[in-house]
């Protein structure tokens, strides 16, 4: 095979989107701030040479962020992805990719012209064979390193402003967890300071918007390392749960025999082991974390403070949340009133929406109950039920803007959090996405769910995807 056609090749898969471009993690891009590698199709940046796309200055929004962080020019997250690129590839049509070598969510083909619409199912309804894959599909990510993308080792400043690079390869399923800890940490303020009371993907209106895309993209590098183009990712129908039912080793892993802390060794995880859990030692030391592994998974399901999390949620919690019409409200992070972002994140009553930081319900009851690797924020991307779990709050979401059908303007454009307005770059993705861009019907993403889509009839010819009488 030539050259070339290796580039065709690579350059037609389609690219997810995430951290560092391994392209740009070099002292020369840091020092130009410029982010805008060259397609393999055709050897230009962006692909500019085949109308793919260009490479173009960041133009960030001067829209005003709420009053929760106190300071500016101390976290490299600030105005993403400014401190570390000013210049990135903006891709055309239905181009998308940090060098516009993919497609957008709902295209496919070489030239992304093709249009898809991808079914995410129940794991209780995937054939013994489709559950076996996905389970394997993991493990394949968690021993793939990432072709694309790295991790930053350390801060800009510890980069000497990018002329010292601090880079590290990843495996394609840590890169995520990762991010979700990057995302979410605390601000490094210099000697054993900190700031934590910050977070560009959670308690704010963005955290719809960003876990939507973030497993977007981590459905696309499955697809791409598996080659399996059709896979999509499973959800866990939590509701009315009375235990975790997809703890057991032939889905998600059950209990050790003899630590009720760990998995057990006949379940799929047992070997993984997690990174990025110790945000306490890297704010004493002022670092970040590094991908080092840092032991095996933990969960203890059932074992959590029954004070905060009485019970997992109810289909009534659902319906209660998803009849709230304001999407946002008031302060906009977690003591906001009245909001169905607040209420479904689980911050706020699930039969009032009056904020309640002393309950976790809906989305953190589950994350609480799971009383392991799953209940720490920055770490929870460990435990592969984040992805089931996540799967299903965002078809809540869905299911929210089916039934008001809000405009794009009903996402707050300011006074946010930091990170959260409509217009603001989302942490830490490259290529560039707006919150405000996944505050749309899934299926102008290029997916549906299985139980949304004719409720009350399950009897689909899934190897066709098309689902007659159903408008997209
Ligand atoms: C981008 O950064 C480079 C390098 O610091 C600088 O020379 C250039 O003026 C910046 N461009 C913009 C549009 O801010
Ligand atoms: C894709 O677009 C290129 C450039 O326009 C064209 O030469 C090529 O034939 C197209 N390929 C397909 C499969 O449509
Ligand atoms: C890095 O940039 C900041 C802000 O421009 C500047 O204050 C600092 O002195 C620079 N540090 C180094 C090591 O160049
Ligand atoms: C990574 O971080 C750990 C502490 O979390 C530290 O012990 C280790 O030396 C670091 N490794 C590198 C390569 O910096
Ligand atoms: C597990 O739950 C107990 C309370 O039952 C709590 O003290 C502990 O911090 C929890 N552990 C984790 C990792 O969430
Ligand atoms: C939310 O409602 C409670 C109860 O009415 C009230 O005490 C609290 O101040 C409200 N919070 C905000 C941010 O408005
Ligand atoms: C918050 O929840 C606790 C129970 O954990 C309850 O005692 C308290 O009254 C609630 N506060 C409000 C304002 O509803
Ligand atoms: C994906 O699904 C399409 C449509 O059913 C089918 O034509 C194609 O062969 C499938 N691809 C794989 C890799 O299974």
């Amino acid at each position: 095979m030539s050259l070339l056609s290796i580039g065709i090749l690579l350059g037609s898969l389609p690219v997810g989107s995430s951290q560092f471009p391994r392209a740009c993690a070099n002292s020369d891009s840091l020092l130009r701030k410029e982010c805008c590698p060259p397609w393999p199709g055709d050897g230009s940046p962006c692909g500019e040479l085949s109308g793919r796309g260009s490479c173009k200055d960041i133009i960030l929004s001067d829209a005003p962020l709420g009053p929760q962080f106190p300071f500016s020019g101390v976290d490299d997250r600030e105005d993403w992805p400014v401190v570390f690129y000013n210049r990135t590839c903006q891709c055309s049509g239905n181009f998308m990719g940090f060098n516009c070598g993919g497609c957008k969510f709902n295209f496919v083909g070489p030239n992304c012209t093709e249009k898809r619409l991808q079914v995410r199912r129940d794991i209780f309804r995937l054939s013994a064979r489709e559950k076996y894959q996905f389970l394997a599909y993991l493990n394949l990510a968690k021993h793939t390193t990432s072709r694309d993308f790295v991790i930053a080792t350390g801060t800009y400043a510890q980069m000497n402003n990018g002329s010292n690079p601090m880079f590290q390869s990843i495996n394609m399923y840590d890169l995520f967890v990762w991010m979700h800890y990057y995302v979410s940490r605390d601000t490094l303020l210099g000697g054993t300071d900190v700031w934590r009371d910050i977070d560009f993907a959670h308690e704010a209106p963005g955290f719809l918007p960003w876990h939507r895309v973030f497993l977007l993209m981590w459905e696309h590098e499955i697809q791409k390392i598996t080659g399996n183009e059709n896979f999509t990712i499973p959800y866990w129908d939590w509701r009315d749960a009375q235990d975790c039912d997809i703890c057991t080793d032939e889905y998600m892993g059950g209990r050790h025999p003899s630590n009720p802390n760990l998995l057990s060794p006949a379940s799929f995880f047992a070997s993984w082991q997690v990174i990025c859990s110790k945000s306490e030692e890297y704010n004493s030391r002022q670092e970040l974390c590094n991908g080092t592994s840092e032991g095996p998974i933990l969960r203890n399901p059932g074992n959590h403070d029954k004070g905060r999390t009485p019970r997992l949620p109810s289909s009534a919690d659902v319906e209660f949340c998803l009849s709230l019409t304001q999407y946002e409200a008031g302060t906009m992070d977690k003591m906001a009133n009245f909001s169905f972002r607040n209420t479904l994140e689980g911050f706020a009553n699930p039969s009032t929406a009056i904020s309640n930081l002393s309950q976790s319900s809906l989305h953190n009851a589950l994350h609480i109950y799971m009383n392991g690797s799953m209940s720490q924020v920055q770490g929870s991307a460990n435990d592969p039920i984040f992805i089931l779990h996540h799967a299903f709050v965002d078809s809540i979401f869905e299911q929210w803007l089916r039934r008001h059908q809000p405009l794009r303007e009903v996402y707050p454009a300011a006074n946010a959090p930091i990170g959260h307005n409509r217009e603001y770059y989302m942490v830490p993705f490259i290529p560039l996405y707006r919150n405000g861009e996944f505050f749309v019907p899934s299926r102008e993403l290029g997916y549906d769910y299985e139980y949304l889509i004719n409720p009350g009839n399950y009897i689909y010819d899934f190897s066709t995807l098309s689902f007659p009488g159903v408008s997209s």
